[in-house]
C-alpha cells in the first residue's frame, strides 16, 4: 500500500481577503478554513500531516491542531516554496498529498478515493480538477484536442482564450513523494513577486513525459475560498451539508433558510428546530427539544426535552424537560436541573438553578446557587457586584423569594423561607421562616382633598400641611 502523508500549506496571507486576519482563520460555520481541512485529513485517516505556516502563526497551529508537524515556512514564496519546507519533514512516506488551507468544504471520502485511486493506478501524479461556472483566479486544466493533459496555466500567465476554459486545478493532490523530491528543486521563481509556483511541478513531470492524472471533482466541494464573496458562499454550502446531516439523523428543521448550524453540532431525533434559531460552537441538543423560534445557542448543552423559545443560551447547561423563553437570556456557567422554567426577560448568570424552580418573569439570578422548587418571583434581582467584587447567593430548596426582592450578596437563604414581596435581605434568612425588609405602609386619609383645596392659610407660613406626604411641598 506505501505510505501516505499529508502537506496542508497555510502559510500564505490571502491578500484579496483584504484582512488583518490569514486568510486560512476566517471561519466558516464556526470553524477556521484551516482546521476544517485539517479534520478532514483525520477523518481520511492519514497519520502524518505537515503543516506549513508563517513566522509567529500561533492562530494557525491552533487552529491545525498538536497531531500536525509544523514547518514554517520564512517567507510566503509561493506554493511551491511551501511545499519544498514541507518535504524536509517528509521523510519516509511514499505518496504524499498536497492540499491547501482554504477549501473548508472538502469531504473526506474525496482524499480517501484520491489517495486509493493514485495508489492502484500508479501514475505519477494525480490532481483533482473541476468544471467551475466562474473559474477566474484559478489555473486553467489545458488539454491538447484528444483531451490529454498539457499544462496548467495560472490566471496571471492566462491567454485570453486559454481564460476561457472552466476546467480548473482546485490544488489538491496526490504525488509520489520521489516525484516532488526530483522536481521540487528545479523550480524556478516567475515575475513579478519571484513566486515558486507548486502547478510546476506538475509542468516539469509532463515535460518528462510522466503520467499525470486528473479526476473530476464536485465543484461544489473543493472550491477554494480566496474573497469574501466566496467565504459566504462556502458559509451557505457548509450550512446546509449541517443540517441535510441533522434531517438524516431524524431532526425536524421547519426552515433551513433560516437555520444557521455550525459544523459539529449534534442534536437528537424528533428536536424541532423552528425558524431564525442558531445552534452555534459545539452546542449539543438532545432529542425531543423544541428549538426556537429564535433561539441563539452558544456553547450551549441541552438534554432531551428542552424547551428554549425566542431565548439566547451562552455555554450553559438546560436540564431535561426545562423551559428557556420567551426572551430569556443564560450566561455562561449556568446550570439548569430537571424541570426548571427560566421565563421573559429573565437573566441567568453562572448560577445552578435546581430542578422544579421557577424564574418567571424580569429577574436577575447571578452567581448564585439555588435549590430545588424554589419560586424566584418577578422582578426578583440578585445583588451580585459591589463596584468592586463578585459574591455569591445560596438559596435553599423549596423558599419563595418575593416579587422585587433584593438579594444582596454573600447572603443565604435557608429551606422554606418566605421573602415578602419588596425586600432588600442583606443578612441570612433562616429556614422556614419569614423575611420582611422594606418600610410599613403608611396611609394618609383625604390627603388628596386637602392638596386640591387647601385650609385657608393663617400661619403665613405658605401651603405646606404637616402631612402633605410625598412629593414636593406646594407642588
Ligand atoms: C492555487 C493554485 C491554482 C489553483 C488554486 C485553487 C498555485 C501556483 N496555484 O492558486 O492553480 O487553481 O490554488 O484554489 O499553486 N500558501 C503558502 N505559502 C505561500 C503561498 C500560499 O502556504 O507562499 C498557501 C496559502 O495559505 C493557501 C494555499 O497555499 O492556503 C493556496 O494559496 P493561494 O494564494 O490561495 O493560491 P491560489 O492563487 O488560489
Ligand atoms: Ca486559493
Amino acid at each position: 500500500m506505501g505510505k501516505v502523508s499529508a502537506a496542508i500549506l497555510a502559510a500564505g496571507m490571502g491578500k484579496r481577503m483584504r484582512s488583518a486576519l490569514p486568510k486560512v482563520l476566517h471561519q466558516v460555520c464556526g470553524q477556521p478554513m484551516c482546521s476544517l481541512v485539517r479534520q478532514v485529513l483525520r477523518e481520511a485517516g492519514i497519520g502524518h500531516v505537515v503543516g506549513v505556516v508563517s513566522p509567529r502563526a500561533d492562530a494557525v497551529r491552533a487552529a491545525l491542531g498538536p497531531d500536525t508537524d509544523f514547518v514554517v515556512q520564512p517567507e510566503p514564496l509561493g506554493t511551491g516554496d511551501a511545499v519544498r519546507y514541507a518535504l524536509t519533514h517528509i521523510t519516509n512516506a511514499d505518496h504524499v498529498v498536497v492540499l491547501y488551507g482554504d477549501t473548508p468544504l472538502l469531504r473526506p471520502e474525496t482524499i480517501q478515493s484520491l489517495v486509493r485511486g493514485h495508489i492502484e493506478a500508479g501514475p505519477a501524479v494525480t490532481m483533482l480538477t473541476a468544471e467551475l461556472d466562474n473559474p477566474a483566479g484559478y489555473g486553467r486544466v489545458v488539454r491538447d484536442p484528444e483531451g490529454r493533459l498539457l499544462e496548467i496555466v495560472e490566471q496571471l500567465q492566462c491567454t485570453p482564450q486559454q481564460a476561457l476554459i472552466r476546467e480548473a486545478n482546485v490544488g489538491i493532490y496526490c504525488l509520489d513523494r520521489a516525484v516532488l523530491a526530483k522536481y521540487i528543486p528545479l523550480l524556478e521563481a516567475h515575475p513579478p513577486q519571484s513566486e515558486y509556483l507548486f502547478t510546476d511541478v506538475v509542468g516539469l513531470a509532463l515535460r518528462d513525459g510522466l503520467d499525470v492524472r486528473t479526476v473530476a471533482a464536485d465543484a461544489a466541494e473543493v472550491s477554494g475560498v480566496n474573497s469574501r464573496h466566496q467565504l459566504a458562499e462556502a458559509e451557505a454550502v457548509l450550512c446546509r451539508r449541517e443540517i441535510r446531516r441533522l434531517m438524516d439523523s431524524g431532526v425536524t428543521v421547519v426552515d433551513p433558510a433560516t437555520t444557521y448550524v455550525d459544523h459539529g453540532v449534534a442534536v437528537g431525533a424528533d428536536t424541532v428546530i423552528r425558524p431564525n434559531s442558531y445552534l452555534l460552537r459545539g452546542t449539543t441538543v438532545g432529542s425531543c427539544c423544541i428549538i426556537g423560534p429564535g433561539a441563539y445557542l452558544d456553547g450551549a448543552r441541552l438534554a432531551d426535552g428542552a424547551r428554549v423559545i425566542f431565548s439566547t443560551v451562552e455555554d450553559s447547561c438546560v436540564g431535561p424537560d426545562c423551559t428557556v423563553g420567551p426572551y430569556a437570556h443564560l450566561r455562561p456557567g449556568t446550570v439548569l436541573e430537571r424541570d426548571v422554567k427560566v421565563g421573559n426577560f429573565a437573566e441567568v448568570k453562572n448560577s445552578r438553578l435546581g430542578a422544579g424552580t421557577k424564574v418567571s418573569h424580569h429577574s436577575y439570578v447571578g452567581d448564585s446557587d439555588v435549590g430545588r422548587d424554589t419560586n424566584v418571583g418577578a422582578g426578583a434581582v440578585f445583588v451580585n457586584y459591589d463596584g468592586r467584587d463578585k459574591h455569591r447567593t445560596t438559596v435553599g430548596e423549596r423558599a419563595f423569594i418575593g416579587c422585587n426582592v433584593n438579594l444582596v450578596a454573600p447572603v443565604r437563604v435557608g429551606d422554606s423561607a418566605y421573602i415578602a414581596a419588596g425586600s432588600t435581605i442583606t443578612d441570612e434568612v433562616p429556614p422556614e421562616s419569614l423575611a420582611i425588609a422594606r418600610q410599613r405602609q403608611r396611609i394618609i386619609v383625604n390627603w388628596v382633598r386637602r392638596r386640591l383645596n387647601p385650609a385657608p392659610d393663617r400661619s403665613g407660613e405658605g401651603s405646606g400641611h404637616k402631612d402633605s406626604g410625598p412629593g414636593p411641598a406646594g407642588s
